[in-house]
């Protein structure tokens, strides 16, 4: 398996299966299929279910390119299993899935799972037998005596890669790119994301003001075609963690969008219904990042409206990766703010002083940087809305405690 520059075999169209299932834990789903499309593998995002439309957790919609029963007679270089309550269970529960993926480590293929998926899906086929894994730890007790448990991030033991949790989805899809395309893939990745490998997050704060919000806070989070899905689902997932009422609205025509790396997102609604319905009153406004998804939000004018008057009434909003650049910027919302962006686009803002930082504060206006620093950028703004204690429960959940 191992791939060593010497011997530079790799494979053009690596063949990827990640199927999906009601209680699948999205951004345990999205980063993997984000980042193995960044490195080039052909990705199938298959239902478990009996239709394409998969809601996952925290009421994330996703559109599977096929059904996990039309995907029997495919072979793949790589099965990965994306964790969630009560997803992963139900993953366990597709006698389809279990049978591709029986037939699939019968030939020595590699696969992998993360989160509940390692003992709720994988142990139980006996596909863990014999074997060193790694689970959420709220899961690793539900590993049978045949599975030795390992507390580690990411475990690989021999074709079975397994990891634990939302936080460490980027090392786990990164340990699978290693695994397909060797480690100089990892490293060109990694950078370009600015991923990085600790938990736990810090922000740069300016101007420090405390953000007003009564009771549950009300989040417009709008989508187009091309938005980075790491940083939409990652923002989404943990605001719905802290209990915040998001509003997924697209500004395409319809619901559906397709995110910059092929993700289908179906939001709750289009940004015309939003106006439609009069709801101009949020307590914050988060734009993710992602081209040309940025572009297109910083053309369309009735977000531009929201923005400008959110912006008026001094109340929250945010841009992360090309939306601080696309979005923000070019409508004077960042006028007098020091801000971040994309390492590529830090020349596009007027005050590039502060974009080394992952995450920056100024007053009411949050920034970031990229997919790699969405979870930082995430927890942090529920520190701004609700609180360091939210922050800190988040934070656990996700097993991104420092
Ligand atoms: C945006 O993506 C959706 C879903 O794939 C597609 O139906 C729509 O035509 C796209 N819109 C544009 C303007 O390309």
């Amino acid at each position: 398996m191992a791939t060593s520059p010497a011997s530079p075999k790799i494979k053009k169209n690596m063949q990827v299966l990640v199927p999906i299932v009601a209680g699948t834990e999205p951004v345990e789903a999205c980063v993997p299929i984000d980042i193995l499309r960044r490195a080039g593998a052909h990705v199938t995002v298959a239902s478990a279910g009996d239709a394409l439309l998969v809601e996952t957790m925290y009421g994330v919609k996703i559109l599977a390119d096929a059904l996990v029963a039309d995907c029997a007679a495919a072979s793949y270089d790589l099965i990965v299993l994306p964790g969630g309550v009560p997803g992963a269970a139900n993953l366990g529960g597709c006698a389809a899935l279990e049978g591709i993926v029986r037939r699939h480590a019968e030939k020595g293929g590699l696969y992998a799972a993360i989160c509940a998926a390692p003992p709720l899906a994988l142990a139980p086929w006996g596909l863990l037998d014999g074997r060193k894994a790694t689970a959420h730890p709220w899961f690793v007790e539900n590993f049978p005596p045949e599975v030795t448990a390992v507390d580690a991030n990411v475990v690989v033991d021999g074709n079975v890669v397994t990891s634990r949790g939302p936080a460490t989805s980027t090392e786990f899809a990164l340990a699978l790119v290693e695994q397909l395309y060797g480690k100089e893939k990892v490293e060109q990745i990694a950078k370009s994301m600015l991923v990085r490998y600790e938990a736990g997050y810090s922000m740069k704060e300016l101007n420090q003001a405390q953000w007003q919000c009564s009771g549950t806070p009300k989040v417009l989070l709008p989508l187009a075609n091309g938005s980075e899905e790491m940083e939409a689902i990652t923002i989404i997932d943990a605001l719905r963690r802290a209990n915040a009422d998001v509003v997924v609205a697209s500004v395409e025509d319809g619901v559906e969008v397709a995110a910059r790396y092929g993700t289908r997102i179906v939001a709750d609604v289009t940004l015309d219904d939003v106006a439609a319905a009069g709801q101009t009153q949020f307590d914050l406004i988060i734009v993710p990042g992602g081209m040309p998804g940025a572009e297109t939000l910083g053309g369309c004018e009735k977000l531009v409206a929201l923005l400008k008057r959110q912006a008026e009434a001094d109340r929250p909003y945010g841009a992360i990766g090309a939306a601080t650049a696309h979005v923000l910027q070019p409508h004077g919302l960042l006028v007098g703010r020091k801000a971040t962006t994309c390492t590529s686009m830090t020349g596009l803002l007027a005050d590039d002083g502060e974009c080394e930082n992952r995450v920056v504060v100024d007053g009411n206006v949050i920034t970031s940087r990229g997919p790699g620093t969405a979870m930082e950028f995430a927890v942090a703004v529920v520190e701004k809305l609700l609180g360091r204690d939210e922050a800190r429960r988040l934070a656990e959940g996700l097993l991104f405690l420092a």
